[in-house]
This record gives C-alpha cells, structure tokens and sequence, in this order.
C-alpha cells in the first residue's frame, strides 16, 4: 500500500461531520484513512463509501477481526462488499481464523493486515509474548502486511527482523500514546495516528508539524 507522506489517518470521532471538517482540512497531506468500531459503530458501515466517494481515501478497517473462520469470513466480506481496502485482523486467534480473512481479502483483490503486538501497556500481559510467533505465522502463511506498536521500539525492531523488510508495518501509538514519528519510522512504513491530529486545535498544522519533523 502506498501512504502519502507515511501518515494513516485514524479516525476515531464519532460524527461523521466531524470527521468531514478534519478530512477537509487535512487533505492536501493524506489520503489514507483508518476507521474502527467508534464511528463504524456510530454512522454505519456506509462511512466507508463516504471516506472512498467523497475523499478518494484508501481506507483501512480496524475491526480488529478476531473470531472463529467462518465468522472472520462473513465479517470480511462486508466490509470488503462496503469499499474497504483493508482490514486488521488479530493474529492470536490462530492460522485458520486469520486464513479466512486472507482469503476474502485475496478473492476482493484487497489487502489484510496482520496485528501482531498492540501498542497500549496492557499489551504486555498477554499479547506480548506471543508476538513475535504471530509475525512468524503471518510470514509463513505469506502475509505481508503488519501492524505493530511505535510504543515499543524495541518490539517494533523485533517484529521488523521477523517479517522481513519487503513486508509492510503500520504503527499505531505514536503521538499522544508516546510513539516518536521519526524514530517509529525507521522500522515501519507508515505511522497511524488519530488524536494528535484530530483533537488537535488546528489538525492541518499539527499534520504539518508531524511531516517536517520525519523530514
Ligand atoms: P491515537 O489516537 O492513539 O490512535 O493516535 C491510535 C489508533 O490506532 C488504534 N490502535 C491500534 N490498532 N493495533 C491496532 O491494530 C494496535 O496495537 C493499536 N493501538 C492503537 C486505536 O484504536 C486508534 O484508532
């Protein structure tokens, strides 16, 4: 995938009009969207065609699927079928339930990224120890998409070393969880950044501010 200046936009308000103000305002830096369940939730699944008709996004679903095969299936399929050009799928869940994913991301020529390690503290507990056999399972299923945290640089190099650098990490965490743009970005391809942004009082220049600063 390719990602204008390495920033995913990750719309979390919950208004659509909202989300439209900053989209406008935003728009001559990004086109590449990431929506999850608050505005889904919110607005619809139709906000998917909104970000692709109105702003020519390329979006991302982060619905972080994470369920049996046959479930994963249906839940991709509908968010494929809605215009989405990807969408997270959780690793721990096992081989055949991320495959399902895979495979409905394969049969609507869109793409599925693989979540390996998360990028809040509570990560730590569970998630963690598992991650770099997640990255593994996704390699030998030939994966080639990742998500994993800019929190933990350490863990993001890691994880980096695993997949390989033909693979594509997005990083979450960056900005108001402690995530550094620039040094995210020497391990990973785009950052995913949500509230630096949209809360921001002036989201075009807090945008700005995060481009020059990866220059
Ligand atoms: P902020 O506001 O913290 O938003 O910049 C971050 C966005 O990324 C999501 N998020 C994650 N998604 N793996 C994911 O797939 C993660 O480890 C992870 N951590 C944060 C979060 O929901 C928000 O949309």
């Amino acid at each position: 995938m390719n990602v204008k200046n390495n920033i995913i936009l990750a719309m979390d308000l919950m208004d659509l009009k909202e989300a439209e103000i900053v989209c406008e305002s935003i728009n001559e830096y990004i086109d590449t969207i990431k929506i999850g369940y608050p505005l889904t939730l919110a607005e619809g699944l139709s906000t998917i065609g909104f970000f692709k008709d109105n702003f020519d996004y390329k979006v991302i679903c982060d619905y972080k699927v994470a369920d049996i095969p046959a479930t994963n299936e249906k839940i991709a399929n509908q968010t494929f079928d809605a215009g989405a050009d990807a969408i997270i799928c959780h690793g721990f869940v096992g081989p055949d339930s991320v495959d399902a994913c895979k495979i409905s991301a394969e049969e609507h020529d869109k793409d599925v990224f693989l979540l390996t390690e998360m990028s809040h503290p509570g990560a730590v507990k569970f998630l963690q120890k598992d991650a770099d056999d997640i990255a593994k399972m996704g390699v030998e299923m030939g994966i080639t998409n990742y998500v994993a945290p800019s929190t933990r640089l350490d863990r993001l190099s890691e994880i980096r070393d695993i997949v390989g650098k033909e693979s594509f990490i997005i990083s979450p965490g960056v900005g108001t969880q402690g995530g550094d743009p620039k040094e995210t970005l020497k391990y990973s391809n785009a950052l995913i950044i949500g509230r630096s942004i949209y809360n921001a009082e002036d989201p075009k220049g807090a945008t700005k501010d995060i481009i020059d600063s990866i220059q």
